[in-house]
């Protein structure tokens, strides 16, 4: 049986990495799906690639920092399926660069992204999730860096730190709608947000895993389904690492 058959979902991020993955497992599981990003051409690929006799994928172009973009996806959702019941704030971008040397631009890009992008995401899937009366799920994508320092992100912790506590912030504000809310907070994975990174920094970051290796996007994209479907009926205010126990040390 597949856990997501009849659900309608929302992937932010969706072109590219972590989001495509998760749109490819959702549509395994039975989703219909709405990616919303900025990458048209990669989106408007993979939806195409998706869609079938069975499956439906379609692309919508959204900036997650622009609030009529998001809100306009979660219509798309709405007048294409009838309904959205998952929804997946992932879309981001990586920062790097020394905290006393960070311009203003750098910073507030960097939040308006992580941070403002996932509340207006989860604000207007609430509204929807509320205004069907059926509850609801969204995942917001953290980080490992939502939870512990590091050198040369400052903006990114402080961004991820924030959907961190966000997230519990809403789980318990909407639990009586019986909209659940959790993360999903990744260790490195190997996606394109690391090819900035070089061979010795990528060997560098394998050995903070403890399992030895970077973790791959399929494997993000299995939490998210967990988190998505009734398996995690009674999770909310969760946030889950899947960082093959870079933060058990
Ligand atoms: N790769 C990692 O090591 C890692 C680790 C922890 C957390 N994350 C988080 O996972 C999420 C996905 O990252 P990824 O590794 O798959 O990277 P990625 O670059 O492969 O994918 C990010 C996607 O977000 C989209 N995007 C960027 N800005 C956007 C905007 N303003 N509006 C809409 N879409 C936008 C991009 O076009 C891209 O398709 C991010 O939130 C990132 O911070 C990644």
């Amino acid at each position: 049986m597949n856990r997501l058959t009849g659900k309608v979902a929302i992937v932010t991020g969706g072109s590219s990495g972590i989001g495509e993955y998760t749109v490819r497992e959702m549509v395994n599981e039975g989703a219909s799906v709405v990616i919303a990003d900025i990458n048209d051409e990669l989106g408007n690929t993979l939806a195409k690639e998706l869609t079938n006799d069975e499956t439906k994928v379609v692309y919508h172009h959204v900036d997650v920092t622009n609030e009529d973009h998001v809100a306009a996806v979660v219509k798309r959702a709405v007048d294409e399926f009838g309904k959205l019941d998952i929804m997946f704030c992932n879309a981001g971008i990586g920062s790097m660069g020394k905290s006393h040397e960070l311009s203003m631009e750098d910073w507030n890009r960097t939040i308006s992204i992580n941070l403002d992008g996932v509340f207006l995401s989860a604000k207007h899937a609430i509204r929807a999730m509320k205004e069907n009366g059926g509850g609801g799920s969204i995942i917001n994508t953290a980080s490992i860096l939502g939870h512990v320092g590091q050198a040369s992100t400052a903006a990114y912790n402080a961004a991820k730190g924030g959907v961190v506590n966000l997230t519990r912030g809403l789980a318990v504000e909407y639990a009586k709608n019986n909209i659940r809310v959790n993360s999903v907070c990744p260790g490195y994975i190997d996606t394109p947000m690391l090819n900035q990174v070089d061979d010795a920094m990528k060997k560098h970051l394998i050995s903070l895993h403890p399992l030895g290796r970077l973790g791959k996007p399929e494997e993000i994209a299995k939490a998210v389904v967990f988190l998505a479907s009734d398996d995690a009926s009674f999770i909310t205010g969760e946030n889950l690492m899947v960082d093959g126990g870079y933060t058990a040390q």
